[in-house]
């Protein structure tokens, strides 16, 4: 061997060595995607919430509860700012767990604003849930809700059960729970990989949140991973992404909202990639300080009903796809059913 190619060789294996010890550091990550065009962040499924500091573990409780008193969301994970790699995730090929992971950075103080206004009814949505549920499992008393965002449906789901607890693989979202949600049990993980260490009388997964699962096999492995925190006669509600045949390619949405002396508006674009949806959102924010803007860009499955059905059934449940009796205010609602669901 030439004593270039044993240079290139001790150089290579002093990058190998350096970047598996300190990978998630934000400040390699930084550095290496300066110097080096192709590098990704690792691609594992919660390598966000390790490179968030304060979660070094894979299934740490609550951000708000470990993070130091007075000490903001934002604060607690300094890698929030977002390189500029990671603009479109459709085009660099981010993992789709991280990019929900970092849903919400820049607008989870006004994500439950935008909802309400919109005409979402958190608590008429939960009452109806609750329902739902007691009708096939009448002395339901403990209730999971698993990529639960701010909280808002837990709120209302804690005067119908006497435990409830969330969990959502975004802290910025869960930030806001904790906030909404003293005492309450909020764990920052994965739903195809999260363990609560008990059984739930009913698990609920809303607002389109298994859509941003990535593959058909993932949402297999979520949907298994729910039920299985199931008693037996448990009931398991999943709000399921759009179809493929309802989905609307190139749709545009918008909406303002003015609260405060602060106006918000919302433009939407959503184009269908193969069997995906990317789902771009332009925020602007209009504050007597000044103007911000920003682009979010979300990413969901077009998973069809007879793949939820089957992995519903491979999870030992049986289920059934109600309408949904909501809107968005006069607009038809964001999900195209319920499906309620009853392990064996
Ligand atoms: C559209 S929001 C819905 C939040 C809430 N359930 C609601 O109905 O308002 C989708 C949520 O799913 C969460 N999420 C996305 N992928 C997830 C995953 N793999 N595991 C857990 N939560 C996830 C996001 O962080 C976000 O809070």
């Amino acid at each position: 061997m030439s004593n270039a190619l044993i240079v290139i060789a001790i150089v290579a294996e002093i990058r190998r060595q350096f970047l598996s010890r300190f990978m998630y550091s934000p400040l390699v990550f930084l550095i290496i995607q300066q110097t080096d065009a192709s590098y990704r962040p690792p691609r594992s499924p919660t390598s966000a919430m390790r490179r968030c500091a304060g979660h070094a573990d894979r299934s740490p409780r609550v951000a708000a509860v470990t993070r130091p008193a007075g000490q903001s969301a934002k604060e607690a994970c300094p890698v929030r700012a977002r390189p500029k790699e990671y603009g479109d995730p459709m085009t660099d090929e981010q993992d789709w767990a991280d990019t929900h992971a970092r849903w919400g950075e820049d607008h989870t103080e006004l994500y439950d604003l935008v909802f309400r206004s919109r005409g979402k009814n958190y608590e008429t949505e939960a009452d109806d849930i609750t329902r739902l549920i007691q009708s096939r499992f009448p002395a339901a008393a403990s209730l999971a809700d698993v990529a639960c965002g701010t909280g808002a449906h837990l709120a209302r789901f804690a005067n119908s059960f006497d435990h409830i607890e969330g969990v959502d693989i975004a802290p910025a979202m869960l930030g806001v729970a904790s906030r909404r949600l003293p005492g309450v049990s909020l764990q920052l993980d994965d739903m195809r990989t999260f363990d609560l260490g008990r059984k739930f009388d009913s698990v609920v997964c809303l607002g389109n949140a298994i859509a941003c699962l990535e593959s058909r096999a993932d949402m297999e492995v979520a949907i298994q991973n729910l039920a299985s925190h199931l008693v037996p006669g448990g009931v398991l509600v999943v709000e399921p992404g759009w179809f493929p045949d309802m989905f609307i390619d190139g749709y545009v949405g918008g909406h303002l909202v003015r609260d405060n002396g602060k106006v918000v508006s919302r433009i939407t674009h959503s184009v269908r990639q193969g069997d995906h949806a990317r789902v771009e959102i332009k925020f602007v924010v209009g504050e007597s300080t000044g103007l911000r803007e920003w682009t979010d860009y979300f990413l969901m499955n077009l998973f069809t009903r007879e793949e939820y059905v089957s992995a519903f059934e491979r999870a030992d449940c049986s289920v059934e796809l109600l309408d949904i009796p909501w809107t968005l205010g006069s607009a038809p609602h964001n999900a195209p059913g319920l499906f309620v669901a009853v392990r064996k």
